[in-house]
């Protein structure tokens, strides 16, 4: 059985002391869970919520990366700058990172190696636009954007890449697709991964969903046989609202 992992992701979105606070809320109300609980965090808040999640269920990522170790990027952080304070997750080619700055599938690809050389675990995202959708697309759009994403990388670390299908109309737009049509594109990228790796690093993939999540539509979502847990932003922003999420199957 694959576990289920639950991410949040903050975006950019609250200052170290509302971190601080929203971990010691949440973590009561997580205690008991056998899901992965994730919190993606902006780089300002990584000390702080490390700090503060010592101890507890609740892990730290990042939601960027670069794929080299050091030199003249100004701006920007290595997967073993985020290894060194213990983060444990980045995000990598979210469609906002795609849409407003320049994420392509080769910068995914350089940065998905880097992240699992370091022994980070990233949560690769793919989706579609409406348009592609309605031109009958979504599936070519996914599928290639995840095999681009996964290019060259040895089977043994294809298992420890998570994937996100996150449908770009349903990214903060409160329209969540349907938990068939969710699963349906779960299957397709798991499909693809089968394709070039074998059913059996295939089925040990974690792959979520993403796109207005939230605890009135976790539990359909989460239940359904391909869906492995979700990607969480608005809904993650709120400790009552993401713990509600995380025991979606309490
Ligand atoms: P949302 O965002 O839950 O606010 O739709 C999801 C995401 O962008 O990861």
């Amino acid at each position: 059985m694959r576990r289920k992992v639950i991410a949040g992701n903050w975006k950019m979105n609250m200052l170290p002391n509302e971190a601080i606070e929203f971990i010691q809320n949440l973590e009561k109300q997580v205690k008991d869970t056998q899901n992965e609980v994730v919190l993606c965090v902006p780089y300002t808040d990584i000390f702080y919520s490390i700090l503060n999640a010592q101890g507890t269920n609740i892990k730290i990522g990042a939601q960027n990366m670069h794929w080299e170790t050091t030199g003249a990027y100004t701006g920007e952080i290595s997967a073993e700058m985020l290894k060194s304070v213990g983060v444990e997750y980045v995000i990598i080619g979210h469609s906002e990172r795609r849409q407003y700055f320049a994420e392509t599938d080769e910068t995914v690809n350089k940065k998905l190696k880097k992240a699992l050389e370091v022994g980070l675990n990233p949560i690769v995202c793919v989706g579609e636009t409406l348009e592609q959708r309605e031109n009958g697309e979504a599936t070519k759009v996914i599928t290639s954007q995840t095999e681009k994403a996964i290019s060259g990388l040895e089977a043994n670390q294809v298992e420890k890449v998570i994937i996100a299908y996150e449908p770009i109309w349903a990214i903060g737009t409160g329209k969540t697709a349907t938990k068939e049509d969710a699963n349906e594109a779960v299957k397709q990228i798991r499909e693809k991964i089968v394709e070039i790796y074998g059913q059996n690093v295939a089925e040990r993939v974690i792959i979520q969903y993403g796109g207005s999540v939230k605890s009135t539509n976790a539990k359909e979502l989460f239940e359904m046989s391909d869906i492995d847990g979700g990607l969480v932003g608005g809904a993650s922003l709120k400790p009552d609202e993401f713990a509600k999420i995380v025991n979606y199957n309490k």
